[in-house]
């Protein structure tokens, strides 16, 4: 199996790619790689391309490590789904919800398993959510996904009440559906953002209700994992605007950094980075000064993964100076110092950032000697097993032969999606 992994690698490594103008994708950080799957590019409304960013090397923002993964095709069309990534879950993506075309008999959660390399329909179980999109989604240390809100429409197969409010809760070892607390949750709403925080609360913010009205953040609302309720929190500092579409990750200093968002339809709010710190009670909101503005500067579709003291935003769309366009850039914020935000175009991987941060490390003035080291010794592992790949690459391609054999019907029909294997 070994072999076939690093045959694996071999073929993915070889394939840079150059990604499409697109937002309402979703990113998920995993194994040293950002995966990208699906979403609107300029000239399609739902797609599956499926690639992914190398994390695991410094690169800069004008020439990104950036492959395809467009022969592993099973999964169907989609976009504004929510993908989450499990602490406890070393080598699997889950896809909650979002458009995939006009049919709501599609599987409620796809699992892309990272060292099989292969998307597969979760066979789950009990009594299925209804299918919806913007859901704000979350994964806790007991490999539970929270997922709250969001819309259902005709476009995803629902023409009834389009916006819910339910939090469902999917235990991904065993694949089950069930439904947490309803009392003193938010308004029904989507497009808003849920944060995971080390003590088990859930941060929800922003969002936009089925009036159209976004939601100020200027209260937050918190559900506790551990007790299942309820609490909402006004917080101090600055008042940001509110604001639907932005973009939430959690920095190592326990801040909550906000990038982007709209107060109408294609607006975008004035304050595009916002700083909540949660080490205070109440949480308080800083709207960072910083002079540089990234360009392009996406508030709309756009994803963001932290990555080390990186905030990675990906895509969606920006202000063009007449309208909006979809971008097909990445842009980084350096998060390691709440007083300090600066956009950046270069990257240092978390491994390259650690090792310098150890002492005896930071005593030696070449940090590259390490990862010029590292290469030698996969370059040696790679070519002491180039006759094992070979002998690997006959039996990869029969294995990837059987394995689309078999897999292939694992999406299309209701039929073959409850015959489906279980992810887990
Ligand atoms: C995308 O959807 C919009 C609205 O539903 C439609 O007007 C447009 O033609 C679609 N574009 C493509 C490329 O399918
Ligand atoms: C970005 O990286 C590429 C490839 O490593 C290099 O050719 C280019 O000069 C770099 N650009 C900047 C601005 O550092
Ligand atoms: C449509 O949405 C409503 C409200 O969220 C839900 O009760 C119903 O089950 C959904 N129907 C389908 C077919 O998903
Ligand atoms: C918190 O904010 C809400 C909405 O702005 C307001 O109605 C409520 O009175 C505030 N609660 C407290 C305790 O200040
Ligand atoms: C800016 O956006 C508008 C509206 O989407 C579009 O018509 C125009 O072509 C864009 N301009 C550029 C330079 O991309
Ligand atoms: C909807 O999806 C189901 C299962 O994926 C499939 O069997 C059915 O043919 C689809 N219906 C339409 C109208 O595409
Ligand atoms: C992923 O696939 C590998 C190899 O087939 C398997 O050992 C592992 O349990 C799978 N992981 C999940 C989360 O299903």
């Amino acid at each position: 199996m070994f072999s076939i992994f690093i045959f694996l690698q071999l073929i993915i490594t070889v394939t840079s790619y150059i990604p499409l103008n697109r937002d309402e994708h979703v990113a998920s950080y995993i194994d040293n790689k950002i995966f990208f799957l699906g979403g609107e590019t300029d000239t399609q409304n739902l797609t599956k391309d499926f690639f992914f960013l190398d994390v695991s090397i410094p690169f800069n923002t004008s020439s990104l490590p950036m492959y395809d993964l467009n022969s592993i095709t099973e999964i169907p069309f989609n976009r504004r789904a929510s993908s989450i990534v499990c602490e406890t879950v070393k080598d699997a993506i889950f896809v909650w919800g979002g458009d995939f075309g006009l049919n709501s008999s599609s599987p409620l959660i796809f699992a892309f398993n990272t060292t099989a390399k292969i998307w597969n329909a979760a066979n789950d179980k009990g009594i299925k959510p209804p299918r919806r999109r913007f859901s704000s989604v979350v994964c806790d240390k007991n490999a539970k996904i929270y997922i709250l809100d969001g819309t259902a429409d005709q476009n995803i197969g629902n023409t009834s009440t389009p916006y819910s409010n339910e939090l469902d809760v999917f235990y991904t070892s065993q694949l089950t559906w069930s439904l947490g607390s309803n009392l003193n949750a938010p308004v029904p709403h989507d497009i808003g953002t849920a944060t995971l925080l080390p003590n088990g609360k859930i941060v929800y913010i922003g969002g936009s209700n089925a009036f159209g009205k976004y939601l100020e953040l200027t209260q937050v609302f918190l559900y506790d994992t551990l007790k299942n309720t309820w609490a909402n929190m006004n917080t101090t500092g600055a008042s940001p605007t509110a604001r639907g579409f932005h973009t939430a990750v959690l920095t190592r200093q326990g801040h909550i950094v906000v990038y982007g968002g709209e107060n109408a339809p294609f607006i975008p709010v004035p304050d595009q980075l916002l700083d909540l710190d949660t080490n205070v009670q109440p949480f308080k909101w800083t709207i960072p000064s910083i002079g540089f503005t990234p360009n392009p500067a996406p508030f709309r579709g756009h994803t963001s993964t932290l990555v080390g003291n990186y905030m990675i935003v990906a895509f969606g769309w920006f202000n063009n100076g007449t309208g909006s366009s979809r971008s097909n850039k990445i842009i980084m914020l350096n998060v390691n110092d709440p007083n300090n935000y600066m956009w950046v175009s270069s990257f240092t991987p978390p491994s390259v950032l650690s090792a310098t941060s150890q002492p005896a490390a930071s005593k030696s003035p070449e940090s590259n000697t390490g990862s010029t080291n590292n290469t030698a010794v996969i370059i040696g592992i790679v070519g002491g097993v180039v006759g094992v790949i070979i002998i690997s690459a006959v039996i990869f391609l029969y294995y990837r032969w059987y394995k689309n054999r078999e897999d292939i019907n694992v999406i299309p029909s209701d039929d073959a999606f409850k015959r489906s294997k279980e992810v887990i």
